[in-house]
């Protein structure tokens, strides 16, 4: 089996991972792995936009402000300032790459971008791509890293997990590469590099109702902790307060522009419930109005509630939205006319993989980026469109401190192939297929908006006996895509229950019924350990 060998191995095709691979120079030789095509990830599903500091009336103090206060005392302030700093470069260089951000409309940069708002926004600071940001992004980027030299593409194919000196017993201990799965082929291959870069994006897809596309699954958090690395604020997963409820439509989400933009949340009466629970009413943040929806709701027995922007012009309504537009009237909603049916679901993965300022894990050689990571921006609590900008400006500091120390970084050692000699065809592919439902059901159930102690204990024990069993069945039987994934699924959602029962009170997006304000000595991460952890030298 050829092993091939890359000076960089970027697992992720995203915001993150392709900016990482257009960042760095020519010279380097980049190897680029995704699960699906390359454009299938969050990232494509983008609407909202990227907030960044473009108007004169804005300020980078007036941003750093929101992102702390958004994510309730959890922020590093040092990188949340290194983020928010950075911000108009990172957009400067995706227009350079050609992305066409929404020109004009009545509030617009000096470079006439027409700039939205969104929850806990204190300016109007999201630049965006009407209501399409992320494939207006995802695009360019990908046009881009196409036509680049050195650059080697691997669609459909799985990372398995990472490679390093510890797995194999060599100094120094290292990460040397991957194990991955040829979907296509079925068969698994070995990749080394001198340094691997995570960009695998988020693990939405461990509860039963998400935003996420399904590649979401968490796998580079699972990878990441299985080699030996710190993982981060796992209790923090975001739920957006409005994706579309229909039966036929899966996933779409509704941008929270458009509440930006005017639009009000109603039960189903036609009664506007957000002033109700905070000044802001709808653009309070996202925590704040996902508990309220899922109050009300659960008040009321409602199957979902309202959202309505039908008083603005309709021209107005479709010049912003065309994308939503028209999948609603795809759907028979006329959403000029006539309210959205939403409810909140699982959206964004606030802790992952503890990360330093250049992106750096606890293992050398090794980097992530993007939702992927735990970067210390978001603390308890993700301010909208902060995350497109996480994955732009720590893709520019990876790229750079990779770049730095790669003429002085020799080729990993000899590798060993996987070894499958002791593993049979899968004899019962319902063992996967349940246990992924029985798993997304619980998470939401059990660990989703609104927790206590006894639904995280629940939880934990159906954790433990289905990661028994998943493991003992990726022994025992070839590797599948949908088997790793739930390998993956099972450990992030352990990571989850973990970090929710160690944070005894009530902050930000972890809200619990048993511990129900916040505690100011508790006003620090939880950060957990794996077995294998060994601290940098
Ligand atoms: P992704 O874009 O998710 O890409 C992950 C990549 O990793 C994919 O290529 C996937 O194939 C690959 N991958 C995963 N596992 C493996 C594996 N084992 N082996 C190989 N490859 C693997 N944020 C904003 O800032 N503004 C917005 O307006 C906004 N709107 C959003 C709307 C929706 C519907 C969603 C779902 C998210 C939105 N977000 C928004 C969040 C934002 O889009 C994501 O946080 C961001 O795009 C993540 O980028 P990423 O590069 O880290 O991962
Ligand atoms: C949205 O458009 O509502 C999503 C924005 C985000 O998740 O940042």
């Amino acid at each position: 089996m050829p092993k091939p060998l890359y000076d960089v191995l970027i697992l992720g095709s995203g915001a993150a991972g392709l900016t990482l691979a257009l960042r760095l120079p020519d010279w380097v030789s980049v190897a680029i792995l995704s699960k699906r095509e390359l454009r299938e990830g969050s990232t494509y599903y983008a609407q909202g936009g990227i907030s960044a500091v473009l108007d004169a009336n804005d300020s980078t103090e007036a941003h750093v402000q929101d992102t702390l206060t958004a994510g309730a005392g959890l922020c590093d302030p040092d990188q949340v300032r290194l983020v928010v700093e950075q911000g108009p470069r990172c957009i400067h260089w995706l227009l350079e790459q050609g992305v066409r951000f929404t020109r004009n409309g009545q509030a617009s940069t000096s470079d006439g971008y027409h700039l939205t708002r969104e929850g806990g926004h204190s300016h109007r600071r999201v630049i965006h791509a009407a209501d399409a940001t992320g494939k207006a992004v995802e695009t360019t980027l990908e046009t881009q890293v196409r036509a680049r030299a050195n650059r080697s593409l691997f669609e459909h194919h799985i990372a398995i997990d990472l490679i390093t000196g510890r797995k194999l017993g060599v100094e120094p201990d290292r990460c040397f590469g991957a194990y991955v799965l040829d979907l296509k082929r079925g068969q698994v291959k070995t990749f080394r590099a001198r340094f691997v870069v995570i960009a695998t994006g988020g693990a939405s897809k461990v509860y039963l109702y998400t935003s996420n596309p399904d590649i979401a699954t968490g796998d580079g958090i699972a990878m990441a902790w299985r080699a030996g690395c710190r993982v981060a604020n796992m209790e923090f997963m975001q739920f957006h307060p409005t994706c579309l409820y229909h039966p036929e439509a899966r996933n779409f989400l509704i941008s929270e522009a458009l509440r930006g933009e005017g639009g009000r949340l109603l039960l189903p009466d036609g009664e506007r419930f957000m002033p109700r629970f905070d000044e802001r009413a709808e653009l309070a943040p996202r925590d704040i109005v996902a508990r309220a929806i899922d109050h009300e709701m659960k008040r009321l027995g409602a199957e979902c509630v309202y959202l309505d922007i039908s008083h603005r012009p309709a021209a107005f309504v479709r010049e912003h939205f065309p994308t939503i537009y028209h999948r609603c009237l795809e759907l028979g909603i006329d959403i000029t006319r006539e309210p959205i049916p939403v409810v909140p679901a699982a959206h964004y993965t606030c802790g992952g993989i503890l990360t330093d300022a250049q992106a750096r894990t606890d293992i050398p050689g090794l980097y992530a980026i993007g939702e992927a990571a735990y970067t210390g921006l978001h603390g308890a609590n993700r301010m909208a469109s902060n995350s497109l900008l996480e994955c732009l400006v720590f893709a520019f500091q990876a790229a750079a401190h990779i770049e730095q120390n790669l003429p002085d970084q020799a080729p990993p050692p000899a590798v060993p192939d996987w070894d499958a000699s002791r593993v049979h065809e899968p004899d019962e592919a319902v063992v996967v297929s349940h246990n992924w439902e029985e798993l997304r059901r619980f998470m939401w159930d059990y660990v989703g908006i609104v927790r206590t102690n006894k639904r995280l204990q629940r939880a934990k024990r159906r954790i433990d006996l289905l990661r028994h069993e998943i493991i003992e069945y990726y022994g025992n039987f070839q590797v599948h895509n949908d088997l790793l994934e739930l390998r993956n699924l099972v450990e992030v959602a352990d990571l989850i229950v973990r970090s929710a029962q160690r944070r005894c009170e009530s902050r930000g997006l972890h809200y619990t019924l048993d511990f129900p304000w916040e505690d100011p000595d508790q006003q620090f991460p939880t950060i957990l350990i794996p077995d294998s952890y060994r601290p940098r030298s």
